[in-house]
């Protein structure tokens, strides 16, 4: 079928496209009630649908007969493993590690965090969570103590699963004190943790609290698939939003397995018996839709890759990777392919591996540089399809739908809406802008399966922040505009949230933690551009009257506080000392103002500053 009959019919009568797309997952007991809305024009998908995911991402391949197929590869540069699961030995670890929780009281509706590296172990845990039922959070490990804590108090979960420590190239981060330092700082308690020892680093268990992997697993009954509504909540991830309290996603299990399923096709034209590889970290949404659960709903060959692109050992890690383990299909974020240009500019590393079972790249987590596309497509000589999504939705809102049709490419461009989103660009009352004129990216409600249906434990936050701002519409939160041939292009946040690295980050949330310097009166942070992590936080502060401080050593101080608070991912360096901060008449912070004159672009003065002298002060310490 064509792209166009396609997404027609979603838009049509999105029930029957919806009903037949869900007959490609295997229920418990398939659903007759396809749709049914609230009064906002958000709603709920498959209600009477009975599914459980693990099942029908594991079980259900050993059924199809896949039993001996590969599920999942680890690849680890970083301790020099590899070794692979078939879909019969995931299948088998799942339940048994999902029976050893449950004899510790684990059950449908408990919540689960899950602060690991990038070992096949979180996604085990994952898995076994979906299997009873428990609600999971994975929390990246690359947050510091901090920010785990202001999770375990929203999730409030019942257990947390953890390892002896992350490896970061050659840094052995060890896990177990900042969970110690995060329960501390908690209000909230787990009852237990789970500690996998890895042999980096062997981890002191607090007596009571803490149990091994190992022991835990000992001995216990596997465990079958507990039987859930489609609408059962299957995993909270939070994001970053605009204040400093992190949004927790809520995602359910019959929308959620469709949509994986659906985009696994329509996306990424993944095969059953495929490998997929998307370089990334089970932390992220990436990791969740296209490590855990995209791949294994579709049948194929997951690979969970503990390494980076450059440096272990070197830019042509990627490529080995697609040799070693024949990889098919791979989809990263643009700034790791800007990393190994940086240091492979000619690809020479590229050509001492065997690449060509590679059909297509996917990019995705920031905008795609029109450098980093004609590099890829001039090395690779592959499609390399640009598609645009949030933690929010969980799957792509506009992409290249090569598996109905490759489209023409647009550098720049995330191509056409995905099949099931109403796309437009509009302004704030709703109004659609003309074609290639910029506005706000809004999906017209309701939005189709797999994507966020509240915020964890706080309904009136996510109709506040997605649905009242565009009556009818959800906000996406990025600006951007289609040209006169339909194709989307995404030009950024129109909010206070960055990227960096392709990790999503509250400048709202750093603004609080250096504020909370006691020298500091007042502060910004923005996000500026950044040849290789796309964007950096600087930070912006005045200094106290009175205080007298070394602006070094303030930076320095600043600098570790982001540290210790958000983590090192945050990429806080840079605090610049100013006299005063652009406002307008009202007291608002020209961000957007601050943010032009950083990057060199060219700015119009806001009619409504209170003092345009500060903007020249400003672009002259830029540019010293
Ligand atoms: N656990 C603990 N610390 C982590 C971490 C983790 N999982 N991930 C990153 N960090 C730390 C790093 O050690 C580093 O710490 P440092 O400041 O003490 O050196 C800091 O966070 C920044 O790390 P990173 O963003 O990886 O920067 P880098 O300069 O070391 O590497 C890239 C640059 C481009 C290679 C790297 O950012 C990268 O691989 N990006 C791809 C990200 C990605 O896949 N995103 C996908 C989301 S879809
Ligand atoms: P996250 O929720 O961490 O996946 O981040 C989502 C945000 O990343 C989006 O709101 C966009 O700002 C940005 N983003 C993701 N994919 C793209 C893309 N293909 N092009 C431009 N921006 C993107």
């Amino acid at each position: 079928m064509s792209y166009q009959a396609e997404y027609r019919r979603s838009m049509d009568n999105p029930e029957a496209f919806w009903k037949e797309k869900a007959a490609d997952v295997s229920w418990i007991q398939p659903p007759t009630t396809i749709w049914q809305s609230t009064d906002n024009g958000h709603g709920q998908w498959f209600t009477d649908g009975i599914i459980n995911t693990s099942d029908a991402a594991l079980d259900a391949n050993i059924r199809a007969g896949r039993g001996e197929q590969t599920a999942l590869i680890y690849d680890s540069p970083v301790t020099g493993n590899q070794s692979a699961y078939t879909f019969n030995e995931l299948t088998r670890e799942v339940a048994e590690f999902a029976g050893a929780l449950k004899d510790r009281g684990i059950n449908k509706g408990d919540r689960v965090i899950i602060y690991m590296p990038m070992i096949p172990q979180a996604v085990v845990a994952m898995l076994a969570c979906a299997r009873l039922g428990a609600i999971h959070s994975v929390v990246f490990g690359g947050f510091a103590a901090h920010e785990l804590a202001v999770r375990i108090d929203d999730a409030s979960p019942k257990a947390l699963i953890t390892a002896s420590c992350g490896i970061e190239v050659q840094k052995v981060i060890e896990y177990k004190p900042l969970v110690d330092k995060a329960i501390q700082e908690a209000s909230h308690k787990p009852d237990f943790c789970v500690i996998y020892q890895r042999p980096q680093v062997t981890a002191a268990l607090t007596e009571g609290r803490d149990i091994e992997w190992n022991a835990l697993v000992e001995g216990a009954t596997p465990a079958s698939p507990v039987p859930l509504a489609a609408t059962d909540p299957l995993y909270i991830l939070y994001t970053s939003g605009t204040t400093g309290k992190p949004k927790g996603v809520v995602r359910d299990n019959g929308g959620h397995a469709v949509a994986m399923r659906y985009s696994m096709s329509l996306v990424y034209d993944a095969k059953p018996g495929d490998v997929f590889w998307a370089a990334s970290d089970v932390g992220w949404v990436v990791g969740h839709s296209y490590i855990v659960y995209g791949p294994l709903l579709a049948g194929c060959t997951t690979v969970l890759y503990e390494g980076k692109p450059v440096k272990t050992p070197d830019a042509g890690a990627f490529w080995r990777v697609v040799q070693d383990h024949g990889v098919n299909l791979l989809f990263t974020a643009p700034t790791a392919f800007r990393a190994v240009r940086k240091e492979d500019p000619e690809a020479d590393l590229m050509q001492q591996y065997d690449i060509s079972t590679l059909k297509r790249l996917f990019l995705a987590g920031e905008r795609l540089d029109p450098a980093t596309y004609d590099w890829l497509r001039e090395h690779t000589n592959l499609p390399v399809l640009d598609h645009w999504w949030q933690t929010e939705t969980g799957w792509a809102i506009c992409c290249n739908p090569v598996g109905l049709e490759l489209m023409a490419t647009k550098p720049g461009s995330a191509t056409f809406p995905s099949p099931g989103y109403n796309v437009q660009v509009v302004d704030f009352k709703g109004s659609q802008m003309p074609a290639g004129e910029q506005g706000q990216i809004a999906v017209k409600l309701p939005l189709p399966p797999g994507c966020m249906t509240t915020v964890w434990g706080d309904d009136s936050r996510f109709v506040k922040t997605y649905l009242q701002p565009i009556p009818g519409f959800y906000t996406s939160g990025d600006g951007g505009f289609m040209d006169e041939d339909g194709y989307l292009f995404v030009m950024g946040r129109t909010d206070d949230v960055i990227n960096v690295a392709g990790h999503r980050l509250s400048t709202g949330e750093m603004e609080e933690v250096v504020a909370s310097h006691p020298a500091i009166a007042e502060c910004c942070v923005v996000g500026i551009q950044d040849n290789l992590k796309g964007q950096v936080p600087v930070g912006l502060v005045l200094i106290k009257d009175g205080a007298t401080i070394d602006h070094d050593e303030l930076e320095e101080e600043l600098v570790d506080m982001v540290r210790e608070k958000i983590g090192s991912i945050a990429c806080f360096r840079r605090a610049l000392v100013v006299q005063r901060l652009p406002k307008t008449r009202s007291g608002k912070i020209l961000r957007r103002v601050i943010r032009q004159i950083a990057d060199g672009e060219p700015f119009n003065v806001p009619s409504t500053i209170d003092d345009p002298a500060i903007l020249d002060e400003l672009s002259d310490q830029f540019r010293s």
